[in-house]
């Protein structure tokens, strides 16, 4: 909701459910900013606003009908560069008489209702029932600039969003050098900024960085919103945990690059600001054209990290995904990159194909290899024809056959990349982004086609409908693999080369909107080497990404937790893969790969046909638990209870600084009946039986089952401890004990309780006594290196025990 109270100038008062925003206009003209947090009641600004008598002393001030009212000091909503404020600014740019200052001041403001569904840009939207919309005008009269401020109110998820569109009303151009979608003044306080940077297949490292005097700024450059720093920011005040605590969370909706700053004044107030990277922008604004900001998500949450990713998750669900797989269940699939890459054909596909569907895969997927002469990473981007020797049907012969095995069909895809050696370079060397005449810098061998263009934008289109005609594909893994360099578009003239990369994603994002519109049925599953490209942006065409390249579940725990800030499992795209894993060769057990994985939206990534006829069975299990449990591992809510980073216990002899991590996550349906609640550790403590689970977000007065999922364990797992049973002598790993694993599984240890949740969340639950040398039996929980377990917890009052009620129609 938002309030206007008219004093001598405007109060504006931007409610939602949980959560206040205030501003007021000063006799100066300026937004000054009053409060951002937990609800608050109030009819006027009154002890709200800061007090400036007197200028501070050696600054400025704004002219001379208000000496003291100084920029420099003060809490804003939107700050330039020029008339004293000396921090970051939201603005940067070159008026036609080469000057930089720019004064906006207060002109007026409208108030409507509904924001409609992004089209070429991406963004949010809501009914009118969902999102009030405030705009303030701002102007600079001197200069002829008009800036509008948006904000749009979502009161249910606690989020607003800002961005902001600048028009030049003048006769000369001006040239924009940074236009940030928000800044936003925070008192003088304790704060500390969390960030998600890392690099390919270890992406969303979580670092929390105090505030201190000066500037911490997070922000990408490779083109790309990037895996070496994410959007998404999070600032927390004072002492924050999951479920304490003041945690405002941020994000913007773009995939290109984007810069976050904290910075401390040398008064100790904390500014923040977020949009576009400045660095590499520069765009030029003739007479009465315009430029709009990509908009920044705000969340404010007083009870901790929990709930602030609780109101991002519902804002995504709700205002960020469209379309068809909105709130839809999504498909289990099997990808062919990780059991055969580039080495495929028909045969080999369908009998990989036929083996998905006997074990429960929904939806066969192709990956890369299917194209031009695609057989490695050298050749053939650009030139979207099946490969005959490979495909001798075509993708309409290849589909068919998968399609009579039950299975949905979906293919891989990197349209906006083009190999030289490919058909398109040749016929179109003019099309990439390169700089005429000079060396070019490629990545995995490709270069980016140029989507500034239209022509370019028109061919992708043209393909993918050629594509998505030509036969039943249900499914699109979008992929781009490299990042930019050499940024130059032979398009566009010398004086507009900073908008190159802005330009291509409003390229990309027209071409992402018409597909998907053409093919509403289609799910597009974004993908960018892995999470080079996990964002709201993506999101708001394609509803799932795939979170990185690295599938092994201890490394891939930490980037699920980490992306579990601010993206909710129903767009985090996650695989069982093989074991030693292909990207760190760590071996774990298919539990643990598919217990980290089904707390997502579920895939197998692996050469089925290689595998024993046990292994298939385990994968089988896998799948029909996952079924089960499908709405609420998509769509409940998600707990982070525990993680690696916060888990090193000093209660135990610790003797590495790995020994007795541990993450616990748990997810709650909606109607809280159901709850899956899981555990990973990283490194055994030796001598350690007891442990203890503590599920949250249950129902305090409900009484639950708590049930493990049944597990048994090969006896070749003991080692040569199976002499301390078997009758004869057994050499460890010899053919007799290979032999005998075939008839012998070594039972699992069962749990089972019933308690009320008020005690399973705050009492916790002691689990089955761990592994500790002294002996096994079938109470004893096998807990090795990298082991996990699922606990599966039903109200006494759920009727048929599963999710299966609340299946969404998934055909
Ligand atoms: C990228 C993707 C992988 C796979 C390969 C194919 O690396 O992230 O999942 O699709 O491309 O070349």
């Amino acid at each position: 909701m938002i309030r206007i109270v008219n004093e001598d100038t405007p109060l504006f008062i931007l409610d939602t459910e949980d959560t206040s925003y205030l501003f007021k206009v000063t006799a100066t003209g300026h937004p000054e900013h009053l409060y951002y947090g937990a609800k608050i009641t109030a009819d006027s600004s009154d002890g709200l606003t800061e007090c400036h008598e007197f200028a501070e002393g050696n600054t400025n001030a704004v002219d001379d009908e208000h000496k003291n009212f100084t920029l420099e000091n003060m809490r804003l909503e939107i700050s330039s560069y020029g008339k004293g404020d000396i921090r970051e600014p939201m603005i940067e740019l070159t008026n036609s008489d080469g000057s930089f200052t720019v004064d906006l001041r207060y002109d007026s403001y409208e108030l409507s209702k509904g924001k409609k569904e992004p089209e070429d840009f991406p963004g949010s939207y809501g009914a009118e029932d969902e999102v009030d919309v405030l705009k303030i005008v701002m102007k600079d009269k001197e200069n002829n600039l008009q800036l509008d401020m948006f904000y749009y109110v979502y009161p249910k998820c606690n989020v607003i969003t800002r961005k902001c569109v600048l028009t030049n009303h003048g006769d000369g151009r001006v040239i924009i050098d940074r236009l940030m979608s928000m800044l936003m003044d925070f008192d003088n306080g304790s704060y500390t900024m969390h960030t998600f940077t890392g690099a390919w297949t270890r992406e969303m490292h979580k670092s929390d960085i105090p505030v201190k005097a000066g500037k911490t700024v997070v922000s990408s450059y490779t083109g790309t919103s990037s895996s070496r720093a994410n959007p998404l920011v999070m600032i927390s005040e004072g002492i924050a945990n999951e479920e304490y605590g003041k945690v405002y969370g941020f994000n913007l909706i773009y995939s290109g690059n984007h810069y976050e700053c904290c910075e401390m004044s040398p008064y100790g107030k904390v500014r923040f600001v977020a949009g576009i990277n400045p660095s590499g922008f520069r765009w030029t604004l003739e007479k009465e054209e315009c430029f709009e900001t990509p908009e920044e998500v705000m969340t404010f949450s007083r009870e901790g990290f929990g709930k602030m990713s609780h109101n991002m998750h519902d804002f995504v669900n709700t205002h960020i995904v469209r379309g068809e797989w909105k709130e839809r269940l999504r498909p289990i699939l099997l990808n062919s990159w990780e059991a055969s890459y580039f080495d495929i054909n028909e045969s080999k596909l369908v009998n990989l194909a036929r083996i998905a569907k006997k074990i429960g895969i929904e939806l066969f997927v192709m990956d890369d290899g299917w194209f031009g002469t695609r057989d490695d990473d050298t050749s053939s981007l650009g030139d979207w024809y099946a490969n005959k020797k490979k495909l001798p049907g075509g993708l309409k012969g290849l589909c068919s056959k998968i399609k009579k095995l039950g299975l949905d069909f979906g293919i891989w895809v990197e349209p906006e990349m083009v190999n030289e050696k490919s058909e398109l370079y040749r016929s179109h060397p003019d099309w990439v982004i390169a700089i005429p005449g000079k060396p070019h810098s490629k990545g995995r061998n490709q270069m980016i086609l140029d989507l500034t263009r239209s022509g370019v934008q028109e061919y992708i289109i043209d393909t993918m409908t050629r594509i998505l005609s030509s036969c039943d594909i249900s499914y699109i893994k979008w992929d781009m693999n490299r990042t930019f360099t050499d940024i130059f578009s032979s398009a566009l003239p010398a004086d507009r080369q900073g908008e190159v990369i802005h330009r291509y994603y409003m390229g990309l994002y027209h071409v992402m909107n018409v597909i998907t519109k053409k093919f509403p049925k289609v799910l597009f599953e974004g993908c960018a080497a892995g999470g080079n490209r996990f964002d709201l942006g993506i999101l708001s065409y394609f509803p799932q990404i795939w979170a990185s390249d690295d599938t092994d579940p201890v490394v891939r725990a930490e980037i699920q937790t980490s992306y579990s800030y601010g993206y909710p499992p129903s767009t985090i795209s996650c695989h069982v893969s093989d074991s030693p894993n292909h990207q760190t060769l760590r071996r774990t057990h298919s539990t643990t790969r598919f217990n980290v994985a089904a707390f997502g939206v579920l895939g197998y990534e692996s050469n089925l046909m290689d595998m024993r006829k046990e292994q298939l069975e385990g994968y089988k299990k896998q799948i029909e638990c996952y079924k089960e449990w499908r709405q609420t591992m998509q769509y409940g809510r998600f707990y982070r209870i525990m993680s690696f980073a916060d888990s090193l216990s000093d209660t135990h002899s610790v003797i590495t600084p790995t020994t007795g991590k541990h993450l616990e996550w748990c997810v709650v349906s909606e109607d809280k009946k159901t709850a899956l609640s899981m555990i990973l550790q990283i490194m055994v403590i030796p001598n350690s039986q007891t442990a203890v689970i503590h599920p949250a977000g249950l129902d305090p007065d409900m009484r639950y089952s708590l049930n493990n999922r049944e597990l048994s364990y090969s006896i070749l797992d003991f080692g040569s401890l199976v002499n301390t049973a078997a009758p004869v002598h057994i050499r460890a790993d010899g053919h007799n004990h290979h032999l005998l694993d075939k008839f012998i599984r070594m039972p699992g240890e069962k749990e089972s309780h019933i308690m009320y949740g008020d005690a399973i969340m705050n009492a916790g639950v002691h689990l089955k006594s761990g592994f500790a040398a002294v002996g096994y039996d079938d109470q004893v929980r096998f807990y090795q290196d990298y082991s996990s377990r699922i606990y599966i917890l039903r109200s006494e009052e759920n009727d048929n025990g599963n999710d299966q009620q609340d299946h969404k129609d998934n055909g």
